[in-house]
């Protein structure tokens, strides 16, 4: 199937004769796999009689060769369930870390407190970069806020504006969400382990009826639509960049330009564990990338994956 795609993604006519040569098999062969392409990739393919097939769109794949020279050993997948699940078995089967794992879509994109990242093919980018770590938890701590600001300076570098960070690592612009990112770790955190850096941004969706908050892709803020191999490549600079600085100087060295990136300092807000809920004013964050809150006159500070900041009362 992937064959027949990339023979089509140039976005002109080809004939059911000329992909049967190609491909080595009968023309209804072909019928059936671009009945495939459609229901299963959601592709749009035009089929005129006299003249052949033709996907509705041009359609712009991954490619190693496109990417620009790459820090870490990149895989591209056609499919997957998801990108970070597919690191954490490449880190179970021994393979080396660091390294990358793309995928061209998920089956069972994994966002945030068991939330479903939606990840429709060819639209987006879902990225995964594992690190093995062993120099115990202070090398852990804010990386995933490193990870934000990293992903913040790579969709600027593509023209977005008007983009900025909600704690913990949500990438936004205004209220609508553009990039998503998901630590998982394997291992002992104190010693030695392998964490996976797993982000997904929005690059050239623009419908997604299933997304159940608010949404907005790089398409929608640029009108243009981008090349996911030069994002990719500039967020692959960026996290160097931005992951070096974390190693050698530790978050503190962040924590003021993190600050300076946060959409939401000095709001009024909920902060949101579970059931739990607490109100107060955003301060900032410390030098661990906990988040810093004025709650009933008295500064408190809150860390750990499992919560999420609302904005209270539109302030
Ligand atoms: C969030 O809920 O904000 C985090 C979303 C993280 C999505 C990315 S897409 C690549 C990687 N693989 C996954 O299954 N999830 C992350």
């Amino acid at each position: 199937m992937l064959t027949l795609l990339k023979l089509l993604r140039d976005g002109r006519f080809h004939s059911g004769q000329a992909l049967g040569a190609a491909l080595g098999v009968s023309r209804s062969a072909i019928w059936k796999q671009l009945q495939h392409l459609e229901s299963d990739l959601n592709l749009s393919i035009h089929k005129v009689r006299g003249r052949g097939y033709q996907l509705a769109a041009p359609l712009e794949l991954l490619e190693q060769d496109q990417l620009a020279a790459s820090p870490w050993p990149v895989s591209i997948h056609h499919s997957l369930d998801s990108t970070n699940a597919e690191a954490l078995r490449a880190v179970d089967r021994g393979v080396t870390a660091p390294f990358v794992v793309l995928a061209e879509r998920q089956t069972a994109g994994r966002g945030r407190r068991g939330r479903k990242w939606v990840s429709p093919f060819a639209e987006n980018i879902y990225y995964s970069l594992v690190l093995r770590m062993d120099g115990g938890m202070r090398q852990l701590e804010g990386l995933s806020l490193v990870v934000g600001l990293a992903v913040l300076n790579a969709l600027r570098d593509v023209g977005v504006s008007g983009v900025g960070l909600k704690w913990p690592n949500d990438v936004l612009v205004g209220n609508k969400k553009i990039a998503g990112i998901l630590l998982e770790l394997v291992g002992d955190p104190a010693d030695v382990c392998h964490v996976v850096l797993g982000i997904g941004i929005n690059v050239n969706m623009r419908v997604a009826s299933e997304v159940d908050q608010a949404w907005t892709s790089v398409f929608l803020e640029s009108g243009a639509a981008v090349n996911r191999n030069v994002l990719v490549s500039r967020l692959n600079d960026s996290l160097l960049m931005y992951l070096k600085r974390h190693e050698v100087s530790g978050f503190s060295a962040i924590q003021a330009e993190w600050e300076q990136n946060h959409l939401w300092q000095g709001r009024e807000v909920s902060l949101i564990a579970g059931v739990h809920r607490v109100d107060g004013t955003v301060l900032g964050i410390d030098q661990q990338g906990a988040l810093r809150m004025r709650v009933e006159g008295e500064e408190k500070v809150f860390s750990g994956g499992e919560l999420s900041l609302r904005l209270r009362h539109d302030s």
